[in-house]
């Protein structure tokens, strides 16, 4: 386990030979790098494992913060590996703030509550109207209201991509993480700090030595689109179930019993906020840029508007161009730079005058619905899927999407030939939201619901207070008995080795197996 545990802690990284190369090539000085000997003295100890520290932070810097690692992963396995050895063996040189305190061994119990110094707000919401003049009314608004009383021509603003993850507040004393905490009510949050401690872009000990003593950092927990893929990838393949959306995974995550598992699902940090009311700075950019110099990460993508019109010409760039963003964000947010101005505007009894956020609608695409098809399940639960001519949304092409039930489709009249609207919500499978009943063709019928089940031909029945129609020939069914097989054979369920869902379905067609009693006769 100790191993196990040691390699997914360091995940991705740098070995002792190729940094010390990479070191003397960049010119810097190679502290106390020669490796401990028999016969070391406790000194020598000491100044390997700072050595050690060093270099891991500064690999970690050089991979998470810059992308240019120096060292091939298995390198950087073998650095950590030899500090997490010597701490084991000198428990007097232990740190709290040691690179390899990035994961948590011992399970949390339960998460303690942190009441937050400043409270954690909400800010008020402006919803992208599709097909709304350019630009939003209800940005101009927002904006006129701030030139108005400030009586000024110009407000700068801050314009930031609305990461769609989880709000987080974290406390820093004397340059080092102190605790972390979601934002729960606004007033009191989880103490996620074990967790937090695992996340490779939140910095234990700060760089530099101008922060103040004690301040909160806000900012947003999230899980980047590459991370989700292969956390899912794994999932299905060990038949649990898959996290619907990043923001999810990322919420689920970080509420993990075991910091050492969240040290391995690939979370991410991006910070936007300094809280507190007397921090050496007069406003937000010059904050954070600061905030960015102490090892935080700092939203790219952060600029300064001026005009109503550049804060719309920013919202229509990213509304496209956040496809092509390694994370997931469902808006802009959209915050007066200067610090004293924000005091001037204060708060309403909910949110800050200072501040709003943009929210973009759900990504929808126009496709037309080529056929319904129907899958039966394990339990003979029938649902009517979409054949859909394919169609590019949020990034993938969508093929087949769910009708639910025979009365959503009712509901909203869907029939095959329709030009229908494709929306990806919070679920994994894209769903249909509507038709466009202009296009719908002249010779069109009315949908008619199946009687009887597409796969045994056995009548269907609609049990009460079930959504869903069922197909009631359990023990004759070829995809229920498939189904169930496969279940029980899941490593959630008896998780039988060398069994995979094709194998099933092989003996199944080759009639060696029937109900799960079968496979322990099989020979
Ligand atoms: S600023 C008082 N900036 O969106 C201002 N929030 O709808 C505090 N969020 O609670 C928020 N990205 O969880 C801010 N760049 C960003 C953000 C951001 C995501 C989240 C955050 C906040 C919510 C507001």
């Amino acid at each position: 386990m100790e191993e196990d545990l040691f390699s997914l802690a360091a995940g991705k990284q740098p070995s002792q030979q190729a940094k010390n190369e990479a070191g003397s090539q960049a010119g810097e000085p190679q502290e106390s790098a020669a490796p401990v000997q028999p016969g070391k003295t406790e000194e020598d100890v000491r100044n390997r494992v700072d050595y050690l520290r060093s270099e891991l932070r500064r690999h970690n810097r050089l991979y998470y913060e810059q992308a240019e690692p120096e060292i091939s992963d298995a390198e950087y396995d073998a650095l950590f590996l030899e500090l997490e050895k010597l701490e084991k063996a000198h428990p007097e040189l232990a740190e709290p703030d040691s690179p390899t305190r990035r994961v948590g061994g011992a399970p949390l119990q339960g998460f303690n509550q942190i009441r937050h110094a400043v409270p954690m707000l909400s800010i008020d919401d402006i919803f992208e109207q599709r097909d709304a003049p350019v630009p939003d009314e209800e940005l101009v608004e927002f904006y006129n209201k701030l030139v108005k009383a400030l009586k000024t021509e110009t407000v700068p603003v801050s314009v930031e991509p609305k990461i769609d993850g989880v709000a987080l507040s974290i406390m820093y004393r004397d340059g080092r993480l102190a605790y972390a905490a979601t934002r729960g009510d606004g007033d009191v949050g989880d103490d996620v700090t074990a967790n937090v401690r695992t996340v490779r872009t939140v910095p234990l000990r700060l760089r530099g030595d101008d922060w103040p003593d004690y301040f909160e950092i806000r900012g947003e927990i999230l899980m980047p689109y590459a991370s989700f893929d292969k956390i899912n990838a794994e999932r299905e393949a060990a038949g649990e179930t898959l996290f619907a959306n990043p923001r999810n995974a990322a919420a689920g995550t970080l509420k993990q019993q075991a910091s050492a598992v969240v040290a391995r699902r690939g979370l991410d940090c991006t910070l936007y906020q300094l809280a507190g009311d007397d921090l050496p700075f007069t406003n937000h950019w010059e904050s954070l840029q600061k905030a960015r110099e102490w090892g935080f990460k700092i939203s790219d993508q952060m600029r300064i508007c001026r005009s109503a019109e550049e804060i719309d010409a920013y919202i229509a760039h990213w509304d496209e161009a956040r496809r092509e963003l390694p994370f997931p964000t469902d808006g802009v947010v959209i915050k007066v730079n200067d610090f004293g101005v924000r005091r001037q505007l204060g708060f309403t009894a909910k949110a800050p005058k200072w501040a709003v956020a943009y929210k973009f609608k759900a990504e929808q695409a126009l496709t037309r619905l080529d056929s319904v098809s129907f899958q039966v399940g394990r339990t003979g639960a029938i649902t009517p899927v979409a054949n859909l001519e394919p169609v590019l949304l949020a990034g993938t092409t969508v093929r087949r999407a769910t009708l639910h039930n025979a009365e959503q489709m009712a509901l909203l009249d869907i029939r095959p030939g329709d030009m229908v609207y494709v929306e990806k919500g919070g679920e994994i499978i894209p769903k249909i939201t509507g038709v466009e009943l202009s296009q719908r063709p002249a010779d069109s019928r009315p949908f008619e619901y199946i009687t009887v089940c597409p796969e045994c031909g056995t009548p269907l029945v609609k049990y009460e207070g079930e959504a869903k129609h069922y197909c009631p020939n359990q023990g004759g069914c070829r995809p229920q008995i498939i189904g169930r097989i496969i279940h029980f054979i899941r490593r959630k369920a008896m998780d039988i080795e060398g069994l995979g869902e094709e194998t099933v379905e092989l003996l199944y067609e080759n009639g060696l197996v029937r109900d799960v009693a079968d496979l322990y006769d099989l020979q």
